[in-house]
């Protein structure tokens, strides 16, 4: 049976990353190839991101580790890079469970020049989702925006400001400014109920004069400066040293349609969740990186939070009815008994089809919007960051009947004028242009499939992958110019087969 020494032969820096809006299974990747590697690094997004590892059985999600880091007591390194945002408090959690589970982190190694959430950035992230009736982006509240927004605008802090207790405050205080002014634009109440989430240490930070309690944040950031200080490094300069001679795995956070620089913009995330922004993201650059593995789920995909899915099972009603907060995992079933991956309805097959892949957010908890694998898409991705591909979740549909894949797009929308071209309503759309405008009226057009209908979850071989599946597989690999090498149909470690 081949196994990944075989499809790693030649790689020495390894890149993960989703093709897709996030969520496609990175963590399980992670940590089977931190087998593989000596160092496990992660460069983009921050808290924000929520990877699910099952090991024994046993579920972890991190935000912020990597997902190297159940391997560090064999001396895996695992690195925090400078392009993260990094908010101290949910780091110190993380590590805490570990060391209830007894589990070390000991390699743990955080850039000294990562980007530094504050609680001004959790509370304007929290304030704006909140008071914009209209426009919302669904953000994971994590203060994502706002940090990237500091440090494009040159007024931001990073890590190692903690360990400088003057440069600390006197560079806050600065910050904390324009921050106040806008915030006293907002309801002082929603501003006061925010400050009193369990994020913002439950209203620890709030000065009903000020807004912000400043020694109260030098305080606690002082507090994590200790903490953390034995871990913090020039991290860009350890990777640079090691390149080409240490086997290095770079683990993505997000994906690539969520990139702030390649996604379906406006609705992003604020960093360059793409390969090219996570070999940045931890002082490399892409070309540095021998092998990009996208991980893509399929035949289908999730989005969670707004903006447009053209391929989304049940179009809006899916949309709203995922915005709800009163929709959860252990409520779903109930509200929508009809919900069935081979329902007529297909609301009721976009629910089915989350419960039966578990499609809640790892992070807020919120149902993922449901999707057919969407080829314009895929062919766009593949073109950004390169054509081998990892499948996931393939098992979640082994009792559906039909499988629709979008071939292209009609676009719907009025006339747009893309440079010279312009693109009318009818125009056959092949490969996807990332703008929120023309996404949105790209309505898909399908190619159906009968399932295979039955438990690929038992499969350990590809030659034993049923006959209809691989069908499936053929025509979307030729589709989009996909070298597919790796299946996973099932969250443990072992349900993973390689092409
Ligand atoms: P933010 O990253 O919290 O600012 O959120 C911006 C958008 O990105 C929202 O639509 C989020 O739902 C989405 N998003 C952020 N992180 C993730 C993730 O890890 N998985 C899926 N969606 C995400
Ligand atoms: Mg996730």
């Amino acid at each position: 049976m081949k196994t990944y020494e075989e499809l790693l032969k030649n790689v020495k820096t390894l890149a993960i990353v989703c093709y897709q809006w996030g969520d496609t299974g990175k963590g399980k990747f992670v940590d089977l190839f931190a087998d593989w590697a000596d160092i496990i690094a992660r460069g983009t997004g921050g808290a924000n991101a929520g990877h699910t590892i099952v090991l024994n059985g046993k579920e972890y999600i991190f935000h912020l580790v990597p997902s190297g880091i159940l391997r560090d007591g064999d001396g895996k390194i695992n690195i925090i890079g400078n392009g993260v945002a990094l908010d101290p408090r949910v780091v110190r959690e993380e590590l805490s469970i570990l060391k209830k589970e007894k589990k070390s982190f000991s390699h743990l190694m955080i850039a000294y020049n990562a980007k530094l959430v504050l609680p001004q950035h959790i509370v304007l992230d929290r304030v704006k989702e909140s008071d914009l009736k209209s426009g919302k982006l669904g953000t994971t509240g994590r203060g994502i925006g706002p940090v990237y927004t500091d440090h494009y605008a040159r007024c931001g802090l990073i890590v190692n400001d903690m360990l400088n207790p003057d440069i600390f405050r006197r560079k806050l205080i600065k910050n904390l400014k324009d921050k106040v002014k806008l915030l006293r634009t907002y309801d002082r109440e929603l501003v006061k109920e925010v400050m009193e989430h369990e994020h913002l240490s439950r209203g620890l930070f709030y000065d009903p004069d000020e807004i912000f309690n400043v020694d109260a944040i030098v305080d606690k950031y002082m507090e994590y400066g200790k903490y953390f200080q034995y871990f913090i490094e020039d991290t860009d300069r350890f990777l640079n040293m090691h390149k080409g001679e240490k086997r290095i795995l770079l683990e993505g956070a997000q994906g690539l349609l969520l990139s702030i620089d390649k996604g379906s913009y406006p609705y992003v995330t604020s960093s360059d969740s793409s390969a090219q922004g996570l070999a940045r993201g931890v002082g490399l650059y892409d070309g540095d990186i021998d092998m990009t593995l996208g991980i893509v789920k399929a035949p289908y995909m999730t989005r969670v939070g707004a903006g447009p899915f053209p391929t989304e099972i049940g179009g809006q009603s899916s949309e709203e009815w995922c915005s709800r907060s009163d929709v959860t995992k252990d409520s779903e079933k109930e509200q929508v008994p009809w919900a069935d991956v081979n329902s007529e309805d297909e609301f009721g097959q976009g629910v089915g089809i989350r419960i039966a892949g578990g499609e809640y957010g790892a992070t807020t908890g919120r149902p993922r919007r449901t999707g057919w694998l969407d080829l314009p898409l895929m062919r766009y991705a593949i073109r950004d960051a390169g054509p081998d591909v990892i499948l996931t979740k393939l098992d979640v549909l082994n009792q559906c009947r039909k499988i629709k894949i979008c071939t292209h797009y009609s676009y719907q929308g009025p006339d747009y004028y893309l440079g010279k071209a312009k693109i009318r309503k009818g125009s056959r759309i092949d490969v996807a242009i990332p703008i929120g405008e023309v996404l949105a009226h790209c309505k898909p057009v399908y190619k159906i499939f009968p399932g295979w209908l039955s438990d690929i979850g038992e499969v350990k071989k590809f030659t034993d992958v049923p006959k209809k599946l691989l069908h499936i597989l053929d025509y979307v690999s030729a589709e989009i110019g996909a070298r597919l090498k790796i299946l996973s149909v099932g969250a443990d470690r072992t349900k993973t087969i390689f092409v």
